[in-house]
């Protein structure tokens, strides 16, 4: 897509302004060199930044930085890759379990901070009609939520909401032009991604003493709430999962709902995004925490990191010291790795599933030391790179989760070895190895044969809850959830260093 900017206007802020969705991971600070534009007329002098971020080839072949040009010099005309129609799943058949068949269609949303994932499915059986994941457009205003709070303070929620309501607008319209009736949607994300859908300021999740809006589930009508965007949208109820916290949100009660956690013993759910929420269920109790890891599990903050989009590096492995990979969108089989491109898929970056992969490599190679040393960058395949900035941000994100882990287990007063059964929800799905997160130390060895790589469990949960229909089993989850939070606990410090080290 080719985008025309005048003279003294704010290129990134042109493109956001147009809803032209390009990746900006840091929100436009100069820092993460993802907001690339191409310049095809015109003049956009180098930045210091510039030559920082990108390679002498990219800046000759006109390679830009959205950011690093507040104020154009000259009119230019740039071309854009625009990620909003990055349609990462098809419709993925499927067929859920319902006692209660009833009329109509049901639409499952998962709101996450890097995709929006939807379902839609047939009330009467169960039956999956389509399922659809599309990169979350508010990233263009940074990866992680603080990015979305900072640009909702400075655009207005509504700009976020709109964006976000758009992509769910689509999936209704689509469901509409069937001719089908739809009977209820229902809604999960973390807490800040859920105020933001219900149009609601997150400011003060950011803030001391990090309180919701709101804590219960919402139900509104379709009307109120698509009305604007679909003038003869028929009304049907949209239920918001509840959130347990301002860091534990409806999407993890989504995954405590699906695993049935609230209903055993000894479970624990843990989830490898952006922010690591955890659940472990004991006598009752549903013990949460949530620790800040940071986007590097999901691609971002990481010099050659993408998303799980077709293209991405998701398998690593080094053999004979040669790395060898496998790109999502491919045809291959897992396990079946392949050289450069396949099926016409070219390589554009490493996605969490990769790093995960390919540092516990270069870990077990002696590439990497226990303290995170790197001697030299790692060539995966031409440009794309592991460098030791990826491991110190790697380390950053791996010592958060492990410490929630031990923290959490501590506080609820069971020991790994108790814990009967572990569950892993995450952005890159059921393809991260297990025993890469173990070599790792993300997870403890005490896990290795109980425990489950789920994928996405926010989904499937808000599956469960469209098709039960009973909001009270969310409020009892809710009422027996309690908090820990370890920015005030502790034991947290000594534990994060402690856990640094692989
Ligand atoms: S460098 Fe421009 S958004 Fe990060």
């Amino acid at each position: 897509m080719r985008i025309a900017v005048t003279k003294g206007e704010d290129l990134l802020g042109t493109l956001q302004k147009r809803n032209i969705h390009i990746s900006a991971f840091c929100g436009g600070k100069e820092k993460c060199g993802k907001c690339k534009v191409r310049l095809i007329s015109g003049v956009l002098p180098v930045t210091d930044v510039e030559r920082r971020l990108l390679t002498k080839e990219e800046l000759a072949a006109g390679v830009r930085l959205a950011c690093c040009h507040k104020k154009c010099e000259s009119d230019v005309l740039i071309q854009v890759e625009d990620v909003s129609d990055a349609v990462i799943l098809g419709a993925e058949q499927e067929q859920y379990v319902t006692s209660r068949p009833e009329d109509g269609l049901g639409i499952a949303v998962d709101i996450g901070t890097t995709t929006l994932a939807m379902a839609v499915i047939d009330l009467r059986d169960g039956h999956c009609v389509s399922e659809t994941k599309v990169m979350n457009p508010q990233r263009i205003y940074g990866a992680d939520v603080i990015n979305r709070i900072e640009a909702c303070q400075k655009y207005g929620v509504d700009k976020l909401q709109g964006m976000v309501l758009q992509e769910v607008g689509k999936v209704i319209r689509q469901v509409l032009s069937t001719g089908q009736k739809i009977s209820r949607m229902v809604v999960c994300g973390n807490s800040i991604m859920e105020h933001i859908f219900l149009g609601m300021d997150p400011r003060k999740l950011s803030e001391y003493p990090y309180v919701c809006e709101w804590e219960e589930t919402q139900r509104i009508d379709s009307r109120e709430l698509f009305g604007e965007l679909m003038e003869n949208i028929p009304s049907f109820p949209v239920i918001v999962m509840p959130n347990i916290a301002a860091f534990v949100g409806g999407d993890v009660v989504a995954g405590v709902t699906y695993t049935e956690l609230d209903r055993r013993d000894k479970i624990m759910l843990i989830d490898l995004g952006t922010n690591g929420e955890m659940a472990l269920s004991h006598e009752g109790v549903i013990y949460t925490t949530s620790t800040a890891a940071g986007p590097a599990f999901e691609g971002g903050n990481m010099v050659c990191g993408v998303a799980s989009v077709p293209g991405a590096i998701c398998r690593i492995q080094i053999d004979d010291e040669e790395v060898q990979y496998q790109i999502l969108g491919t045809s291959s089989n897992a396990g079946n790795y392949r050289y450069g491109m396949a099926d016409k898929v070219y390589p554009i970056g490493i996605c969490g599933s990769g790093y995960i992969e390919g540092i516990s490599e270069l870990i077990t190679h002696g590439m990497i030391d226990e303290t995170g040393y790197m001697e030299q960058d790692v060539e995966v395949e031409g440009e794309i790179h592991i460098v030791p900035a990826d491991i110190r941000n790697f380390q950053l994100a791996k010592s958060a989760i492990r410490s929630g882990i031990n923290i959490l287990c501590q506080r609820a007063g069971v020991s790994f070895e108790e814990i009967k059964e572990i569950y892993i929800s995450g952005g890159f799905g059921k393809s991260a190895n297990l025993a890469a997160l173990i070599n790792l130390k993300i997870i403890p060895k005490e896990f290795a044969t109980k425990t489950r790589l789920l994928g996405n469990t926010a989904l499937e949960g808000a599956i469960h809850v469209l098709l039960q229909n009973d909001d009270t089993r969310l409020s009892t989850i809710k009422a027996r959830s309690i908090y820990i939070d370890l920015a005030n606990d502790p034991d947290f410090p000594k534990e994060y260093v402690k856990n640094m080290y692989f």
